[in-house]
This record gives structure tokens, sequence and C-alpha cells, in this order.
């Protein structure tokens, strides 16, 4: 089997429905029957890889404050649900090992964006990296990305034969291409909201596989489809499904 990026990603779990980077997030989308799933992965003080996006707490937690500056035992006591619903109370920040194991009882595939606090660019990538080297065999269902070059860097080097993906913002430095190429990636996402058909068409001479992010409109979907876009990723991917055609 090849690596192939599939049609639908819940991004940061299934962020529309659950609260975003939590075993929560992880069920829901699986109970839709989604296959992959997106995840943040930071690390804490104490260098445990957590699942995360923002560098404070503030707007996911019941409290605030940088998450660099906490430990595990302090970043459990958070309750990172209530913020999105009452329902939810309780709900942990989860490390990435009780995520890990959460994806494979679900039979998921996974793409990890290593999403570092300032500075710790390397270090998280190391961290992140060591841990996965020891839980997951699948690498054709595993797929490390990011916006760092760094984060990124430090994947190719440390395991050169796991599918990488390069993360652009909605207004990508000028030699991406080259950045593709140096960092050998099997896949290049991009801001699938903002891109026109000529990025797109740049995108694709690449050859490399193309996620879009992060796409709630099935129109939009559509849109991207008819450019030859394949993967989305999506807060609500169950809407996204029922929208686009299924390609095999
Ligand atoms: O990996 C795609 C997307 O998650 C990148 O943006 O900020 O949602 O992590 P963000
Ligand atoms: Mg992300």
């Amino acid at each position: 089997m090849v690596f192939k990026l599939p049609q639908i990603i819940g991004h940061r779990g299934c962020a529309g429905y659950a609260p975003e980077n939590t075993l929560a997030g992880i069920h829901t989308a699986a109970d839709m029957g989604i296959k992959w799933v997106e995840l943040d992965v930071k690390i804490t003080k104490d260098q445990v890889p957590i699942l995360f996006h923002d560098d404070d707490v503030e707007r996911t937690t019941n409290t605030t404050g940088p998450i660099a500056e906490m430990t595990l035992d302090e970043v459990k006591k958070l309750d990172a649900g209530t913020w999105f619903s009452e329902s939810f109370l309780g709900t942990q920040v989860p490390t990435l090992h009780e995520a890990i194991d959460a994806i494979l009882e679900r039979d998921l595939g996974l793409n990890l964006e290593i999403k570092a606090c300032p500075g710790r660019e390397k270090e998280t990538a190391e961290v992140v990296l060591d841990e996965l080297s020891h839980i997951w065999d699948d690498h054709n269902r595993l797929l490390i990305s990011s916006f760092s070059h760094v984060s990124l860097e430090t994947a190719f080097d440390m395991a050169d034969d796991w599918n990488r993906g390069l993360l652009l913002t909605a207004e990508p430095p000028e030699n991406w291409q080259e950045f593709a190429q140096h960092l050998d990636v099997s896949s290049i996402h991009f801001n699938g909201n903002d891109a026109n058909s000529d990025f797109i068409a740049a995108l694709l001479e690449t050859g490399k596989q193309l996620m879009a992010y992060t796409i709630n409109d099935p129109g939009q979907a559509h849109v991207l489809q008819s450019l030859g876009v394949r993967c989305i990723c999506s807060d609500e991917p169950d809407v996204i499904m029922d929208g686009i055609l299924t390609v095999h």
C-alpha cells in the first residue's frame, strides 16, 4: 500500500461538533465515519506531548496563561470542554499518547500538526517523533505536518522515511516550492478558502498530494475538488462528505 491522503480529514478532531483536540473530537469523527483526523501537538513545560492549538490556554480552557509554562499535572487540571459547551464539562487536554490510543482503537489515520510554541520548534519535533516511534507502526496512515520549517527539518533528520506535509499560510513565502523540495514532503497543505486557481495549478504542478484547510462550505469543497484538490480538512466533515463526489 502507498501513502494516500483521504478525501476528508476532521480538523482538530471534529471541531464543529466537539471541543478541538480532545478525545471527544476523535470519537465524534470516528462515529461519523470519518477515516482521518488532523490534530495539533505541543509539549508541556516538562516535555510531554499534548494536543493543543494556541500558545495561551485562554480561548479553549477555563483559565489563562502560556501553555509552555505548564507541567502535565497542571495541564491535566484544565477544563478543555466547557468553553465549547456545558455538555463537555470536565473534558481534559489529552496527551499525545492518550490520543494515539483512541486513534488506534477507532482505526483512524492521523495528520499530526507540530504546533510548537515559539522557540520550541526543534525540541517539540524531537519529543513528538521519539514518542511516536514507540507507539505508531503504519506509516501509510500517519502524516507529520507543520508550518515550521525547523520542525519539518527535524522530522526529516530523525525519520526521513516518514511522510511529511508542508503547511502554507494564506500568504506563502515566494520560494515555497524550494521548501517543499528541500524538506522532501509528501503533501502540501494550503488555505483553501483564499487560494485562486493559478495558485492551485502551481500546487498541482509539484506532483505532491494536496490538502486544503479549513473548508466548512460544501460549495467551496466542490470548487476545490473540480480544480483537482483531493483532500479537504474540515470542522464539519460530515457536511463536506455529503457535498463532494467520492473518488477512490
Ligand atoms: O493543518 C491544517 C490546519 O490545522 C492549519 O491551521 O491553525 O487550524 O492549525 P490551524
Ligand atoms: Mg492544525
